[in-house]
């Protein structure tokens, strides 16, 4: 049985995953317009990653007897200055993700709820690559630049981390099986 304040606390969670879901699809499409397909295939895949993460949280609420509040969908902001910008708000958004499962860990703790202490080192894993991956995106396209050659190249580059990416999770899916 879960307390009423984690499950409030988890169901905004839910909601912050949600929306991060919607953001990466609105960035997709904004890269997809500007050309940028390699981009645009790496935040649809983040997009989806998302809508998980917010269900793996939903499954978990129901099997603790908790009631998984479905969020509304918020209109995520639809156009960007670049594709630098759109990285740097991935990178922001990915660090407000980690703050907030760190204030449910702050709650795991003071509610000596170590089922979903436990439930959330998932999370604690994943917030330290996405951040990581979103920070190494980010310098790499400071580095490069954005004139019209240096965004193929962003692009291309993009490409071969969204492949890296999955191939590494069909290991793991492999490892698990
Ligand atoms: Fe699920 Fe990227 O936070």
């Amino acid at each position: 049985m879960i307390s009423e304040n984690m499950e409030k606390a988890l169901n905004h969670q839910i909601a912050l995953e949600g929306y991060a879901s919607q953001y990466y699809l609105a960035m997709a499409s904004w890269c997809d317009r500007e050309g940028m397909e390699g981009a645009a295939a790496f935040l649809h895949n983040q997009s989806e990653e998302e809508r998980e993460h917010m269900l793996k949280i939903f499954h978990y609420l129901s099997e603790v007897d908790g009631f998984p509040i479905t969020p509304g969908l918020e209109q995520p902001p639809i156009e960007f200055e670049s594709v630098q910008e759109v990285f740097r708000l991935v990178y922001e958004h990915e660090k407000k993700v980690t703050a907030s499962i760190n204030k449910l860990l702050g709650i795991c703790y003071a509610e000596n709820d170590y089922t979903t202490l436990q439930f959330l080192q998932w999370y604690v894993e994943e917030q330290r690559e996405e951040e990581n991956q979103a920070r190494t995106i980010l310098d790499k396209i400071k580095l490069i630049g954005e004139g019209g050659q240096s965004l193929y190249y962003i692009d291309k580059e993009l490409k071969k981390i969204l492949a890296a990416a999955m191939a590494a999770e069909a290991d793991a899916g492999a490892e698990e099986a």
